[in-house]
């Protein structure tokens, strides 16, 4: 059994719906970050996914307490949860829907106990956490304040949160070693569906990694060497970085490029001494000049233009190979698609995937986005598609790379505690009976 096939089964046996909540106090670490344009949430499909499993988990648990992480500190995105909780009102018109501004210690914990059973309280941003992102050990992270607090007040946590499970954040890694951990329905169909696109399969699978998150490049080494991709190509802000690493001046954006990210470019020159023939760098790239979208080659941008996607011959490049015998993952827009005509690379390549007959997974929340953009602008729906709300997940996934979360699942209180796991599963048989009844 490949690896990640055993990541499936593993999840499999620790899925919510086997295990009997009834009286417990349940925490779900969910992943609802979402995309934002000027402080407001652009697309809120991943705040829908967890619905059903919130429905699933509410009439039986003595309280639902919400804990996602929303965008990076210092970043636009980095937004408090108050739009979420209003999605979710709407979403969920009968149900009780606390929030509060706390993320752990004495407040956000007397909250918690407040919690009365059929209500669900919904903590602050996690990342406001000092705890959440601070260095540490999975041991260690055990003992941060931020862990024992919030352990202190709940019995059980259910991971639903597939897309942040490449991170090694506290509430990820540190909460399942104090406490019983489950996963939650969402994301075992989210795991499923990678497993069916798995290398098994007689098709040949594509990658393209663009957004705005340079360390996807570590992923590539792992999806070429492990033989998940048969074809690989970089865009947006990882293919920016490659051909900056490369030596082009790419217009005003180089000097940026170089100031900014000054590791990645020097991970993204040793990537390419091994795997250089392996990657389908962008060819041209558009900028905007005099209040127009225009195309240059990769050679000559002009000096003072910022470049903020990639062009046609780009995507003709990319998706020449594409034919019904090929899956394609895209896993972030190509360009920046907040901005005029930045998502222009993006439709164009969902559209010659879709002429090309290839199967097509798009992954991430602003990959959807653009999914959504497309159905908008053309009128129809993507064929021999579907999507997963995963995004470094995905190609985590597929790299072969340990999922840290998974580690601390299956390795944490689980592992030290099986027979309460077991106990837990025994009583699933009554409750079902009893409900029926
Ligand atoms: C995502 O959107 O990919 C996940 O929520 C993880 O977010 P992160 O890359 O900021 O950790």
């Amino acid at each position: 059994m490949s690896r990640r096939k055993a990541l499936v089964t593993a999840l499999e046996q620790l899925d919510t719906a086997n295990y009997d909540l009834t009286g417990k106090k349940v925490l779900m670490r969910v992943d609802i970050n979402s995309p934002v344009k000027d402080g407001i949430l652009t697309n809120t499909d991943k705040i829908k996914a967890i619905v059903p499993d919130i429905k699933g988990a509410i009439p039986y648990c003595e309280g639902l307490v919400l804990v996602s992480h929303q965008g990076r500190m210092g970043g636009k995105d980095f937004i408090s949860l108050e739009q979420h909780v209003d999605v979710l009102r709407k979403e969920l018109p009968t149900v009780k829907i606390k929030y509060t501004r706390f993320t752990s210690g004495p407040n956000a914990e007397r909250s918690i106990r407040e919690l009365q059973p059929g209500e669900i309280l919904v903590l602050e941003n996690i990342r406001m956490d000092e705890d959440e992102k601070r260095e540490g050990t999975i041991a260690e992270r055990a003992g941060f304040p931020m862990t024992r607090s919030l352990a202190s007040a709940v019995d059980i946590v259910v991971f639903n949160s597939f897309a942040a499970w490449q991170n090694d954040d506290t509430s990820l890694t540190g909460l399942p070693q104090v406490r019983p951990t489950l996963v939650g329905g969402y994301t075992i169909k989210e795991a499923r569906l990678l497993e069916s696109l798995d290398g098994e399969s007689d098709k040949k699978l594509s990658f393209i990694i663009g957004g705005g998150k340079p360390e996807k490049m570590k992923y590539i080494p792992g999806l070429i060497d492990s033989g998940a991709a048969t074809g690989l190509a970089v865009t947006g802000l990882p293919g920016d970085i490659f051909l900056r690493a490369e030596g082009y001046g790419l217009g005003s954006k180089g000097k940026i490029l170089s100031e900014r990210f000054p590791k990645a470019l020097i991970e993204a020159k040793s990537i390419l001494s091994s795997y250089r023939g392996r990657i389908t760098r962008p060819v041209d790239l558009a900028v905007m000049e005099n209040g127009e979208r225009a195309e240059y080659s990769i050679e000559s941008i002009p000096a003072n233009l910022e470049p903020y996607d990639v062009g046609a011959r780009t995507v003709e490049l990319i998706s020449k190979p594409f034919d019904p015998a090929h899956s394609v993952v895209i896993n972030g827009p190509f360009g920046e698609i907040e901005r005029y005509g930045g998502m222009v690379s993006t439709l164009g390549m969902l559209e010659a995937i879709a002429k090309s007959g290839a199967f097509l997974l798009t992954t991430g929340g602003h990959t959807k986005w653009a999914v959504d953009q497309f159905r908008k602008e053309y009128g129809r729906l993507l064929p021999l598609h579907t999507d997963t709300l995963g995004g470094g997940a995905v190609l985590s996934y597929y790299s072969g790379k340990d999922l840290p979360a998974v580690n601390a699942i299956t390795g944490g209180y689980n592992a030290t505690h099986s027979a309460e796991l077991e106990a837990m599963l025994r009583q699933k048989a009554p409750r079902v009976m009893k409900s029926k009844s």
